[in-house]
């Protein structure tokens, strides 16, 4: 009888020793209360306060968490020294000024994504936490995802060989009026959206040498810009990747799958979280190695939720890298780069051509 292997996926974060650092949170909105604060109670940080603008919005935070401490400005927050970590969760415009002044008092700092909608400001945050020595993190957790951290598991122990096809393509319906600043955006799917797609793809197989964009919108839509994109990226080695994007469908078929194809095998998946915005599903993966288990299909029932699960992996990576001294995963340098995709983009849909990575600088 022939036995089947077992495919021993290491996809779940993983949490460093020290998990005991004050967290502070800056801005507590949507995304802070439904996936930050909810995948940290669920791993037992600590939440040493919370600030916003909105000073009710603080209020309501602390009491539906159990938060300590609400503090009253961002200089009262900067002076706590039970704060190690700053959580920032505002909107991108607001952040540079808010990460600089963090790192400033000493403090490490987890950054929202987009790291900033503009280059030079994003640059600034990097060059800021270098100088003061402080680590800084952006949070691009769909790394952390199921089915992307077991693909990338996969491709590294070159279950598929060299990596020739990757599409992740998206069909659905995105509740815009969940962020009405972003309906009246003029930067919408790639900046808000896609980069979370682009961002995996340089995770699992690095920058591209050209990037092709197609940007579009739907008929009668609400938002003010685009809700729909295809971007085509091309790589030195060959392989090409397709991200495909639609919020607008409403025809009770919508999907969001991933493919990454190789010279020895195939990964394919459903990105759960899209089935059902903001609940979401597990999930999927199937797999082949033509070299490693040739003719079996792998049917991989993948555990957690791009939200809030997900979350705790940059966090959680931040954490690492200070104890170590290292390099968080998604490191605000690192994600100059996503960044750089993301502007590619926008150029290439804006002058209906092609754009060289290399011409985009920070
Ligand atoms: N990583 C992800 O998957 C993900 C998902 C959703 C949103 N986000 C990002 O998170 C950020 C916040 O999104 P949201 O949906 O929670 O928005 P939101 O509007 O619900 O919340 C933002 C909060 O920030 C506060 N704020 C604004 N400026 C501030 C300042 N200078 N100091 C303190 N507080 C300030 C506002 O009062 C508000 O309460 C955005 O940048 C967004 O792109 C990321």
């Amino acid at each position: 009888m022939k036995t089947i292997p077992v495919l021993d996926l290491r996809y779940k974060p993983h949490l460093p020793e020290r998990t005991d650092y004050g967290i502070a949170i800056i801005g507590c909105g949507g995304i802070v209360n439904y996936a930050h604060l909810p995948a940290y109670r669920a791993h037992g940080l600590h939440v040493a306060g919370c600030y916003d603008i909105d000073a009710q919005a603080a209020r309501r935070t602390a009491e539906a968490h159990g938060i300590a401490r609400v503090y009253n400005s961002l200089d009262e927050l900067l002076a706590d020294p039970a704060v190690a970590i700053c959580d920032i969760a505002v909107p991108a415009w607001n952040q540079r000024a808010i990460a600089e002044r963090a790192v400033a008092a000493g403090k490490h700092v987890l950054c929202q994504k987009p790291l900033s909608e503009d280059l030079a400001d994003a640059a600034a945050i990097v060059a800021a936490a270098r100088h003061a020595g402080r680590k800084a993190a952006v949070n691009q957790q769909m790394r952390w995802s199921a089915g992307i951290a077991a693909a990338k598991d996969l491709i590294s122990r070159g279950f598929i060989g060299q990596p020739t096809d990757a599409q992740i393509q998206v069909s659905t319906r995105t509740p815009w009026h969940m962020w009405p600043w972003l309906q009246v955006h003029p930067r919408l799917e790639v900046m808000y959206h896609s980069i979370h797609y682009l961002d995996s793809l340089r995770y699992l197989f690095g920058d591209p040498a050209w990037v092709t964009s197609r940007h579009t919108k739907y008929p009668g839509q609400q938002e003010r810009a685009e809700t729909r994109t295809i971007t085509v990226l091309d790589y030195d080695s060959g392989l090409q990747a397709l991200v495909a994007v639609n919020h607008n469908d409403s025809s009770g078929d919508t999907y969001a799958t991933f493919r990454f194809l190789g010279t020895d095998g195939v990964i394919k998946g459903s990105i759960g979280l899209l089935y059902n915005y903001p609940h979401g599903r597990p999930d999927t993966l199937q797999c082949r190695s033509n070299v490693q288990a040739p003719e079996i299909w792998f049917d991989v029932a993948l555990e957690g939720l791009w939200v809030p699960d997900a979350f705790i992996g940059p966090m959680a990576s931040l954490m690492e890298a200070i104890q170590s001294d290292g390099m968080p995963l998604t490191d605000v340098n690192d994600n100059l780069g996503t960044l750089r995709l993301v502007h590619a983009s926008y150029r290439s849909a804006a002058e209906y051509r092609s754009v060289r990575l290399e011409e985009v600088v920070a």
